[in-house]
């Protein structure tokens, strides 16, 4: 058995986009299309021979398939190690956390985050450095370079590896170390949160219900709650990571996680509910009647940080997303701690943690994380919140309403428009950049335009530049609306509308978002003429 170099052309279509390369899955699965992209990575990072690498991925359809081509690739490039997820299977935060612990040189994550799985469904790679994190934009676009030039592939000859087995083993010279993909994660959280609070807290009575969404996280969550802090068995549901997730959309909000949601507006409704995604990165957090907003949570956490241990000392800053609301940005102002906006996308966070400027990053699309990894953790976040309660022993409901009285509540809300005709959604948001200059004084109902831009971030860390990130107007009186194409679809474009509007008149922090938000989201419609240009009458999903 030998490295053999096998001819191929380049494939149209592999640019990287939000967090690496997603297709459909019968994409991914043409003749050439996974190795093209995999040789393409090997050669944007400058080879990897004599690298280190950690490879794992969700479980979804093609998981286990692709590792084994990826191996057989790494082992033709002259690779020195892989360190691998048993059954293929590694969380994203515990990927980030393996490429970091061990000193590796980075490791190819696969997964579709939130999209749904399966043979007809969404599958996806990307690459993250070795600092644990997303390449940044410099790397993905030699990468993306490299898919246009790329005229052969390398692949062992044979080499299959048995990937249920724990152990190492070798294809050619190149090590293969199949690991227990949970203990590492689980021993990280217990080394950052107060577990004994946390076990005091469930063994008072407390419940909790994760729902797993039949994705990664259930043996992560299995582990953690149930077996290291006690929650009973039965407490993580939906726990079997399966390929297709079940036949579900494995993303943690409202509308996907709906089932946690009716359990929690319930009656005999648990004090505590929460959810991950396909890959475990992502989070919801809700209390009995009372769902907690992503960008509220960022907030919440960045206030109360401190009663977990490995926080204890304060945040160094605070960093969100651009069209994550500016709720942590006040809480940070109180601390006397910097924050930062940085564009869509976890790979944005990398410098800023690395650099040791912040210690908490968050986006609106329920990602929350801090230092400790490279990427966003699902799980971590609902460990600060239950080491938060258990230190507070406060409700749910009552902390977020505690928080707002302190600070007021920015009402937000995102609003998708899903596989809208590319062309009518990119004409919309060309139309809306080329009246940008106009908008200022311009009035919609109540509301008066003040200025609008287009977002564009200058890294403080490199200085690299990172323009076209999202179109924004700012009302008179606080009140924004983003307008931005996602970056992770399959399927023609999404649009992704942010609203928000900041009320701190104390009387007037319990209404229904949609309802206080209104004026803005007529606003949003007539200033960028949504329904008329992508012929929807409402939004896809509204979270
Ligand atoms: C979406 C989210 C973004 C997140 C990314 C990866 O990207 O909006 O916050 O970082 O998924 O989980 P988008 O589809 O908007 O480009
Ligand atoms: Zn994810």
């Amino acid at each position: 058995m030998t490295a053999q170099v096998i001819e191929t052309h380049p494939i149209e279509g592999q640019q990287p986009g939000t967090s690496g390369l997603r297709k459909k899955t019968r994409v991914f699965m043409q003749t050439h299309f996974l190795e093209n992209y995999v040789q393409s990575i090997f050669d944007g990072i400058g080879g990897v021979s004599g690298k280190q690498l950690v490879i794992g991925g969700d479980g979804r359809f093609f998981n286990d398939t692709a590792i084994k081509i990826i191996l057989r690739m790494a082992a033709a490039n002259s690779a020195k190690a892989c360190i691998v997820g048993q059954n293929g299977i590694l969380s994203t935060p515990a990927a980030s956390h393996l490429i970091r612990t061990r000193k590796t040189d980075g490791g190819l994550i696969l997964s579709a985050s939130h999209n749904p799985g399966g043979e007809d469904e969404d599958f996806g790679l990307k690459y993250n450095g070795p600092n644990g994190g997303p390449a940044n934009e410099t790397t993905t676009d030699k990468i993306f370079a490299r898919t246009k030039s790329l005229t052969n592939y390398r692949i062992w000859d044979g080499g299959d590896v048995d990937l249920a087995t724990l152990g190492t083993t070798h294809i050619g010279e190149m090590a293969v170390e199949v690991i227990d993909p949970i203990t590492d994660y689980a021993d990280l959280m217990e080394e950052l949160f107060d577990f004994d609070a946390i076990r005091a807290l469930f063994a008072s009575g407390f419940t909790l219900r994760f729902d797993a969404m039949h994705a990664v996280t259930g043996p992560y969550a299995c582990e953690v709650l149930q077996n290291r802090l006690g929650a009973p068995v039965g407490s993580v549901v939906n726990e079997i990571p399966l390929p297709d997730f079940g036949g579900g959309h494995p993303d943690p909000n409202p509308i996907w996680a709906k089932d946690l949601m009716d359990c929690m507006y319930g009656a005999n409704a648990p004090d505590f509910g929460a959810a991950s995604d396909g890959d475990g990165d992502r989070n919801m957090i809700v209390g009995k009647s009372c769902y907690v907003s992503p960008s509220d949570s960022l907030a919440v956490l960045a206030d109360l940080a401190h009663l977990a241990p490995a926080y204890s000392t304060g945040l160094a800053g605070v960093a969100r997303s651009m069209p994550t609301s500016a709720a942590a940005d006040r809480v940070a102002a109180a601390k006397g701690i910097p924050s930062f906006e940085t564009p869509t996308g976890w790979k944005f966070f990398g410098n800023l943690l690395d650099a040791g400027k912040v210690t908490l990053c968050g986006e609106e699309s329920a990602g929350t994380g801090s230092n400790h990894v490279r990427e966003k953790d699902g799980l971590w976040a609902v460990l600060l919140w239950l080491n938060i309660l258990a230190a507070k022993r406060m409700s749910v409901a009552e902390l977020l309403a505690d928080h707002w009285q302190r600070y007021g509540r920015n009402y937000y809300s995102r609003h998708d428009y899903e596989a809208v005709d590319s062309e009518a959604a990119h004409g919309l948001v060309n139309d809306l950049r080329a009246a940008l200059a106009d908008l200022p004084g311009q009035t919609f109902g109540s509301l008066t335009i003040e200025r609008a831009d287009e977002f564009a971030y200058n890294d403080p860390v490199d200085g690299s530049h990172s323009a076209a990130q999202g179109l924004r107007v700012f009302f008179e009186g606080g009140a924004r609306v983003v307008f931005r194409l996602s970056g992770t679809g399959t399927q023609g474009a999404t649009l992704r509308v942010y609203l928000e509007q900041l009320e701190t008149d104390p009387s007037k922090l319990d209404k229904d978002p949609q309802d206080a938000l209104a004026d803005i989201i007529a606003a949003a419609d007539a200033l960028a003429g949504i329904r008329a240009k992508t012929g929807r009458n409402a939004p896809d999903v509204i979270t």
